[in-house]
């Protein structure tokens, strides 16, 4: 793993949480990524599902300590329009060998989306260190990632697909979940309406599920300690 990867990593679990958005339009993005910031929960990943993600990715890398990163990426042009707008890290729903090696190859973090062992075990003969459970729920989410932790003790995984309010704390508990992702802290409708005071109360809500977490498991937060550390390592380049 290259040390920006490693950093990218590391600041995706100290978050806990990343809230996976579509914007109906870049100009909601400032409102969004201040109403995230004020709440605590600093990351975000803009998907490439609304033609906004490339000028809100653009907006939000002007917020002084927001992580952003672009989600819903399929192809190299998507990869290279994001990391163009400044996103720091990818997540795409699916394991494209393209789009794996652009990212590598440009040192850019990705964390491709897995759903089993095969799967899994293609995208660690890639080089990847850090993978996306998708559709976390629909693909028996807790049970499964339980089951992934028993073989694959090493990988830590951002589960994400109907992760909510309801359920986070279960997956935090897991030791090899870096960080859940979700679309429920910040729906589009809620964009559209311009309703960032709500996108706040649920956002602050999951902080203060994280924090109830880590008082109540004792979850260590430097690197290499519990809740998907990165333990894995492939050398820069
Ligand atoms: C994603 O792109 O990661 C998912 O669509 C998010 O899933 P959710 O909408 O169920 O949170």
């Amino acid at each position: 793993m290259t040390d920006v990867e490693k950093q990218v990593f590391e600041q995706l679990r100290a978050c806990r949480v990343v809230p996976v958005v579509k914007l109906p339009n870049a100009g909601c993005a400032e409102g969004l990524g201040r109403a995230l910031l004020s709440a605590g929960l600093p990351c975000i990943e803009v998907t490439f599902r609304s033609a906004a993600a490339e000028g809100a990715i653009r907006e939000l890398v002007r917020l002084p300590g927001l992580l952003v990163g672009a989600g819903t990426i399929r192809s190299v042009e998507q990869a290279r329009a994001a990391q163009k707008a400044g996103a720091r890290f990818l997540v795409s729903p699916g394991l494209r060998e393209d789009v794996v090696k652009y990212a590598l190859a440009e040192g850019l973090p990705i964390a491709p989306g897995v759903c089993t062992p095969s799967e899994v075990e293609r995208a660690l003969d890639l080089g990847l260190t850090v993978l996306k459970f998708f559709p976390a729920e629909q693909f028996g989410g807790v049970g499964t990632l339980k089951a992934f932790s028993a073989v694959y003790p090493d990988v830590p995984f951002m589960p994400t697909g109907g992760i909510n309010a309801d359920n986070l704390s279960r997956y935090l508990a897991l030791d090899n979940v870096l960080c859940c992702g979700g679309s429920w802290l910040a729906e589009t409708a809620l964009l559209s309406e311009g309703r960032f005071d709500e996108i706040e109360r649920r956002a602050r809500h999951a902080a203060g599920i994280v924090a109830s977490g880590i008082a109540s498991a004792g979850v260590a937060t430097s690197a290499g300690s519990k809740s998907g550390s990165i333990g894995s390592s492939r050398s820069a380049g």
